[in-house]
């Protein structure tokens, strides 16, 4: 059984800012760059429009600020700062109010490629490219709104639908099968193994069976 890391979570500092470490940014610097140069030709080319209309720092963690600046400016959402693992309904009300939760923690340097929860690196680089996106964007509020009204069951299935495609799912572009999910976006070893020529087996996105696994 693998040990749980305990994650270091920070507060915000009095002018709204998350204060990193250098280690801390150091991570994001060393996951920025092996994920900038393979995303190119794997990712939905809207994930690379809002990856250069975010305009992320390659050296340190985005402050949620920056983030937000663009995010409103596009498609009227921000983010939000929480310090973990929210409860569900916190975590929908955000989404359905356009807030997009982002942890206030990163990875360790020695497990970079093994995530227990999502951190700041998945939420910041995995989803918010796309969420300068107006479609991707109402989708995210959407499935808020609508997991806020579910009752357990129903809220169960409806997550199946956001794991299959905001966190996990690919898309057809003219380009072929590109990378949507931020699951995958964030993810070096995951990225390289969902678009490559001896791909694995892609089974096309089925709402009825989506809802059956
Ligand atoms: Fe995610």
């Amino acid at each position: 059984m693998l040990n749980k890391v305990k994650y270091t979570t920070h507060d915000l500092d009095v002018n709204g800012n998350v204060p990193w470490t250098k280690e801390e940014n150091e991570v994001w610097k060393t996951l920025y760059h092996r994920q900038i140069d393979i995303v190119k030709g794997r990712a939905c080319p809207e994930f690379i429009v809002g990856l250069e209309k975010l305009n992320l720092p390659q050296d340190r963690i985005s402050q949620p600020h920056e983030v937000s600046k663009v995010l409103k400016a596009t498609t009227g959402w921000s983010i939000e700062p929480v310090s973990a693992v929210i409860p569900a309904k916190e975590f929908f009300t955000l989404l359905a109010n356009k807030k997009f939760p982002a942890a206030s923690f990163i990875r360790t340097m020695d497990d970079l490629d093994y995530l227990q929860e999502p951190d700041i690196f998945h939420e910041i680089f995995g989803h918010c490219p796309l969420l300068t996106n107006q479609a991707y964007a109402d989708f995210v509020e959407s499935y808020g709104k609508m997991a806020l009204n579910a009752d357990p069951k129903q809220g169960q299935l409806l997550f199946r639908v956001f794991w299959y495609t905001i966190e996990f799912g690919l898309i057809h572009t003219i380009e072929g099968i590109r990378i949507l999910g931020g699951g995958i976006l964030s993810s070096h070893e995951e990225t390289l193994l969902a678009v490559k020529k001896n791909h694995p087996t892609y089974l096309e996105f089925k709402t009825i069976e989506a809802l059956r696994t």
